[in-house]
């Protein structure tokens, strides 16, 4: 064992999932061995504890993980349970953690965020509930790295994560599992896979779209092989580090494969998609696209046909750019639905509580109380399961969902790499319009309040302010501001719009024609041109 003395490096702050940085500053000396320290002290050490590490396969995950291996047994960590090959979805990671229940676990993902020598890479601490850190101890990981002055490692050579079985280093006991078949027999009890084989026996079709990653493995094994999906309903579906070079994040813009199919003339009922890391889904049917938001409040009207949920939702949660769909499903079923900030952490408390049993961001992350972590597969076989009930295809039920309870037209706008003082200089702008907005008229629109979203989380009390700007206009329409707290270049402006349209008449529109207005009202608002010399955004999504 050795005692390296270090210092701080700049910049080891974990934001909403963990910390993303590009690879080569992982790679740099001493950076990712000062993080993981810093990680192992923040939480108040790793002695005699048992963690799960995995990742999703990117570029660097192989050679992290045996940094992470020797630290930890430095650090006299008893035990780590590691994904076969370094792989584990996320979901999978944090069903691992309650299932063994393990003291946390690492997981080695930057998410939907492309993978390789010159792009991203992140880790991300998971407590001992499976889910994310919560502040109060990303805070101490944070604080911790500004000071550190040792890191302890071991010297032993590489150990075998390939083989499945147990193994040591040091006194560190090392169990290499299998990644799919304990998330497998998770689904196995949420779902009605007997009902889902029908429907494919039935002749029901499918694409699924594992963009390269990390969710190849899981769809071939649950949709192909349990589910008696035929071959070739996964595509993507062998794990790159590269991601082969894509983008995996599942939206229409970047898993344009699958789009193109959908939209195609030998479209299949059902398509979906999945992000790097396996926590993000994307849904679509022939001809209809599923924006997250109104997959969330379709899984919420309809999750009580699947035998999980059989006996109804205690509650549900959407994130508060989400759209606010659901906020009118949860309230025809009589259930409360919470508004929280971007990022899954602030659910699980909530989960924990058993205050909600689903969850959402429009950020394509959709999830329940079986994990503390979105899921992007468990949102696909829900779909899958609804669908084999209701034997109604994927327009039918948005058609449905919009004539009972409005339809929430929605659409995000992304400006990348923006420099970080201008984009914050407009916030800091809007943020000094807000008090005298109400009952003005910007765009053609009169807003009818304005402010910056602060949580109280119920369970724990704590209190987050700062968490975006919303503005809510008169007519139903709605657009929020916030930076993004994942991007590892300059800042990225988001902007989510929404209006609601209730009018039966208008629920056929084109999103971009029903979101015109309170798009233009949003720009003027904010004086994005004048103060970041952006007009056109980078992703919409
Ligand atoms: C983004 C999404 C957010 C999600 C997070 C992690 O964060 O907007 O909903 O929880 O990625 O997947 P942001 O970059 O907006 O801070
Ligand atoms: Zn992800």
């Amino acid at each position: 064992m050795q005692t390296v003395q270090t210092s701080p490096i700049e910049g080891q702050k974990p934001g909403t999932s963990g910390l993303r940085k590009k690879t080569a500053v992982f790679m740099g000396p001493h950076y990712l061995e000062n993080y993981v320290q810093s990680t192992f002290d923040g939480i108040g050490g790793v002695q005699g504890k048992t963690l799960v590490v995995g990742g999703d396969g990117r570029f660097f995950n192989d050679r992290a993980i045996q940094v992470i291996l020797r630290i930890a047994a430095a650090n006299g960590a008893a035990k780590c349970i590691v994904g076969q090959g370094g792989i584990l979805s996320t979901p999978a990671a944090s069903h691992l953690i309650r299932k063994r229940k393990a003291d946390g676990g690492l997981i080695l993902s930057a998410s939907h965020n492309p993978g390789g020598k010159d792009e991203d890479f992140g880790l991300k601490y998971n407590g001992p509930n499976g889910g994310p850190a919560t502040e109060a101890v990303t805070d101490k990981i944070f604080a911790r790295t500004l000071d550190i002055d040792v890191y302890k490692i071991s010297e032993s050579v590489d150990i075998d994560i390939d083989t499945r079985g147990m193994t040591s280093l040091d006194a560190l006991e090392i169990e290499v599992v299998e990644p799919v078949a304990d998330y497998q027999e998770l689904m196995e009890t949420l779902f009605d896979f007997g009902k889902i084989r029908a429907l494919f026996a039935g002749g029901f079709t499918m694409r699924f779209d594992a963009m390269h990653a990390v969710t190849g493995p899981y769809a071939h094994a649950i949709l192909e092989g349990a589910l008696g999906a035929p071959k070739g309903t996964v595509m993507n579906g062998t794990p790159s580090p590269d991601f082969g070079g894509g983008h995996p994040d599942p939206n229409p813009i970047w898993a344009k494969d699958l789009m193109n199919v959908m939209y195609g003339p030998d479209a299949p009922d059902f398509g979906a998609a999945s992000d790097g890391d396996g926590d993000r889904n994307m849904i679509v049917g022939r001809n209809a696209y599923v924006t997250p938001s109104d997959s969330l409040a379709v899984l919420t009207a309809k999750a009580h046909l699947a035998p999980a949920y059989s006996s109804g939702l205690t509650g549900v949660a959407r994130s508060m750019p989400t759209s606010r769909a659901v906020d009118r499903v949860a309230e025809s079923l009589g259930i409360k639905c919470y508004e929280t900030p971007t990022g899954w952490k602030f659910f699980g408390n909530l989960l924990d509580a058993g205050l909600v049993t689903l969850c959402g961001e429009e950020s394509a992350g959709t999830g329940s109380d079986h994990v503390r972590e979105k899921d992007g597969l468990w949102a696909v076989l829900l779909w899958l399961n609804i669908l084999a009930e209701t034997k109604m295809s994927v327009a039918e039920t948005l058609d449905d969902l919009w004539s009972t309870h409005g339809r929430c037209y929605y659409s995000r706008h992304d400006y990348e790499a923006v420099d970080s003082e201008k984009a914050g200089a407009m916030i800091s702008a809007l943020r000094a319009k807000l008090p005298a907005l109400a009952g003005t008229s910007v765009g053609g629109l009169t807003v009818e309040a304005a402010d910056e979203f602060a949580y109280d989380d119920p369970v724990d009390q704590s209190h987050s302010a700062g968490q975006g700007i919303r503005i809510a206009f008169k007519g139903g329409a709605r657009a929020v501001f916030r930076l993004s707290g994942t991007g590892t270049e300059g800042a990225t402006i988001r902007i989510y719009l929404e209006h609601l349209q209730t009018d039966a008449s208008k629920l056929d529109m084109k999103p971009e024609d029903a979101l015109a207005e309170v798009c233009n009202a949003a720009r003027e608002v904010s004086d994005l041109t004048a103060l970041t010399g952006r007009v056109d955004p980078d992703v919409i999504t």
